[in-house]
C-alpha cells in the first residue's frame, strides 16, 4: 500500500471510530435528549485539548456471533486532556456501542487511563452510560470490573476522582462511581442501581420504576449516592470543569490560586444583625456563607440531603476551602446520622486533598430517639468526630450560635486538633441548652412543684439565670477554648487572616497502615 494510501487509511479509521455504535445508533442516543460519548468529551475538555488513546481496540469474545460484531474503541472513548489548562484524564462510555457494556477489552482501556492518571499525578473523570456487564463476555467481564475497582481503591485519597452518570449505571458499573470522590446524576436519563425493576419484582415482589429505583433525586436525598443532580448534561459538565478548579490535581500539591478581587476587609454589616434574638428561631446559614466569601460564590455539595448541615466549595482571597456549616433553617441544625456521614466524608475528601476547613458551628446537639439510636447515631456521629480529629489541614472553626453538648466537640473543636476557633458574641457554649440543664438541674424540685404557674416561673427564672451564665461565648473564651471573640460583620478578614497564618502549618498523624474509622 502506498504510503498516502496508508493515511487515507488511517483517517478512515479514525473516521469509523468516531460513529461508534453507527449513525442510527446516534441518533437514537440524540432522540432520548442525550449527547454521544465523544460530544461529552468535547464539552467537558478545553478546545482541542483531548487526545485519545486505544481508539483502535476492538473486543476479544467470539461467543454468541461477537465474532462478526465488533466496532473499534469497543464502547468507551479515553485519553486525556485540559481543563482550564490543567491536565486531566478522561473515559466515557458510549452507549451506541452495545449498550456501553463493560467488556475485558473495554475494562482495560478504562484501566490504562486511572494508571497513567496515578503515574502523573491528574484527576480521574468518567463519563458513565452503560448497561453494566458485557453479557456475552460473562466472567471475564467481572474480572475487567475488579480490575477497575482495585484501581480506583488505589486512586483514593492521591487523585481526585469525579464520576458523572448520564444514562444507565446498572449492576457492577455502580461501583466504580461508588469508589471514586463525587458522583453526578443527569435529571431525566441517568439511574444507578445494584439490581433493575425486573430483579426486585422477582426477588421482593415490589413493582418499581427505574426512576424510583435508582433516578437522581432518589440518590440525592434519599440514599446520598449522588452528590450533584443536573438538569442538563451541559450543565453537568461545566459544573465538573468547575470543581476542578476547586481542587488540585493529587494529594501533593495545593489546589490552584484563583485571582480574588473581593477586596479582603470587606465589612458585611448585615452579619452584626443576622441573629435572631430568639434562641429558636432559626436563619439561613447560606446567607451567612455567601456573605464572607470570595465574591459570594459556593459550591454546595450534597445540597439535596441532609439538609440540616451544608457542605462545599469556596474561596478565601482566592484560597480554595472547604465549608462545614450547620443549618438551623432545617431541624434547627441538629447533627443526625445523614448529616454526620455527609460531612465526615467532606471533611476526609479535603483533608485528603489539602483544602482548608473552615467551620461554621450553630448546632443544638446530636438528634434524640429510638430512630437514630438504632440506625446507630454512635457510630455514624463519631465518622463526623473521627474525620475532624484526624484531618491535619488548617482548621478555622466560628461558633455562629449554639455549641452544645458533644455536637461542640464534633464541630471543630479546639481539642480535636481546631486551629483557629472564633466565637460570634450570639455564640452559646454550653453543655446544654438552658431548658434541658434546668430540666435536669432542678428535676427533684419540680416534681414536688404543683402549682403550674408557680412552675412555670420557677423555670423561667431558673433558665435565665442559666442562660445568662453559659449562654454566652465568654466562658469557653475564659478557658482559651476558643480564640477571640469577633465582630460578625469582619468574619471574612478575620477567616482570611488565619488562613493567611496558618498556610504554611505541618502536622501530621503517627505511622500506621491505617486508621480504622467507624464506619
Ligand atoms: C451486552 C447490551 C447490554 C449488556 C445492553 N446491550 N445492555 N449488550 N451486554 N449488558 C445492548 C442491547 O442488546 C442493544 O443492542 C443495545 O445495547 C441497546 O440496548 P437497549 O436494550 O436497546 O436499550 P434501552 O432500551 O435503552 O435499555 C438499556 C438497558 C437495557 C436498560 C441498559 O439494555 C438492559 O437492561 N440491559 C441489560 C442490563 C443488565 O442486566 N446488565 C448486566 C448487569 S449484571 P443493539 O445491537 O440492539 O443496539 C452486572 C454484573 C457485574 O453488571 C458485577 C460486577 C461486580
Amino acid at each position: 500500500m502506498a504510503f498516502e494510501e496508508k493515511i487515507k487509511q488511517l483517517l478512515d479509521k479514525r473516521e469509523e471510530a468516531k460513529l461508534g455504535g453507527g449513525q442510527k445508533r446516534i441518533d437514537s442516543q440524540h432522540a432520548k435528549g442525550k449527547l454521544t460519548a465523544r460530544e461529552r468529551i468535547e464539552r467537558l475538555l478545553d478546545d482541542g485539548s483531548f487526545e485519545e488513546f486505544d481508539m483502535f481496540v476492538t473486543h476479544h469474545c467470539t461467543d454468541f456471533g461477537m465474532g462478526e460484531k465488533s466496532f473499534l474503541s469497543d464502547g468507551v472513548v479515553t485519553g486525556y486532556g485540559t481543563i482550564d489548562g490543567r491536565l486531566v484524564y478522561v473515559f466515557s462510555q458510549d452507549f451506541t456501542v452495545f449498550g456501553g457494556s463493560l467488556s475485558e477489552a473495554f475494562a482495560s482501556k478504562i484501566c490504562k487511563v486511572l494508571d497513567q492518571a496515578m503515574k502523573v499525578g491528574a484527576p480521574v473523570i468518567g463519563l458513565n452510560d452503560s448497561g453494566g456487564a458485557r453479557i456475552q463476555e460473562g466472567v471475564n467481564s467481572l474480572a475487567g470490573y475488579a480490575e477497575i475497582f482495585q484501581r480506583n481503591i488505589m486512586a483514593s485519597g492521591v487523585i481526585p476522582q469525579i464520576s458523572a452518570i448520564f444514562g444507565p449505571c446498572a449492576g457492577g458499573s455502580v461501583y466504580s462511581p461508588a469508589l471514586t470522590d463525587f458522583i453526578m446524576m443527569s435529571k431525566e436519563n441517568s439511574y444507578m442501581y445494584v439490581t433493575g425493576p425486573k430483579v426486585v419484582k422477582t426477588v421482593t415482589g415490589e413493582e418499581v420504576t427505574d426512576d424510583k429505583l435508582g433516578g437522581a433525586m432518589v440518590h440525592a436525598s434519599k440514599s446520598g449516592v449522588t452528590h450533584f443532580v443536573v438538569d442538563t448534561e451541559d450543565e453537568g459538565l461545566m459544573l465538573i470543569r468547575k470543581m476542578i478548579s476547586y481542587i488540585p490535581s493529587n494529594n501533593l500539591e495545593e489546589a490552584p490560586l484563583q485571582p480574588c478581587n473581593d477586596p479582603i476587609d470587606r465589612l458585611e454589616d448585615s452579619l452584626n444583625s443576622i441573629i435572631p434574638d430568639n434562641p429558636n428561631q432559626p436563619y439561613d446559614v447560606k446567607d451567612i456563607i455567601h456573605a464572607i466569601v470570595d465574591e459570594g460564590e459556593f459550591l454546595e455539595v450534597h445540597r439535596h440531603f441532609a439538609a440540616n448541615i451544608v457542605v462545599g466549595f469556596a474561596r478565601f482571597n482566592g484560597v480554595s476551602v472547604g465549608i462545614v456549616a450547620n443549618q438551623p433553617n432545617y431541624m434547627a441544625g441538629v447533627l443526625d446520622i445523614n448529616a454526620s456521614r455527609k460531612a465526615a466524608r467532606f471533611v476526609r475528601f479535603c483533608d485528603a486533598f489539602n483544602i482548608p476547613l473552615v467551620t461554621l458551628v450553630d448546632v443544638p446537639g446530636f438528634l434524640p430517639g429510638t430512630g437514630q439510636e438504632y440506625n446507630g447515631i454512635i457510630t455514624n456521629g463519631a465518622k463526623l468526630l473521627f474525620a475532624y480529629g484526624e484531618a491535619t489541614v488548617p482548621k478555622v472553626t466560628i461558633t455562629l450560635r449554639k455549641s452544645y453538648g458533644g455536637a461542640h466537640d464534633v464541630m471543630s473543636s479546639k481539642q480535636l486538633r481546631g486551629d483557629i476557633n472564633y466565637a460570634w458574641p450570639s455564640a452559646e457554649i454550653a453543655v446544654m441548652g438552658a431548658s434541658g440543664a434546668v430540666a435536669v438541674l432542678y428535676g427533684s424540685e419540680l416534681k414536688k412543684m404543683e402549682d403550674p404557674e408557680a412552675k412555670a416561673k420557677f423555670i423561667a427564672e431558673k433558665e435565665a439565670e442559666y442562660a445568662d451564665k453559659f449562654a454566652n461565648p465568654y466562658v469557653a473564651a475564659k478557658f482559651g477554648h476558643i480564640d477571640d471573640v469577633i465582630e460578625p460583620r469582619n468574619t471574612r478578614f478575620r477567616v482570611i487572616r488565619a488562613l493567611q497564618a496558618l498556610a504554611t502549618k505541618k502536622d501530621q498523624n503517627p505511622m500506621k497502615k491505617h486508621c480504622n474509622i467507624p464506619l
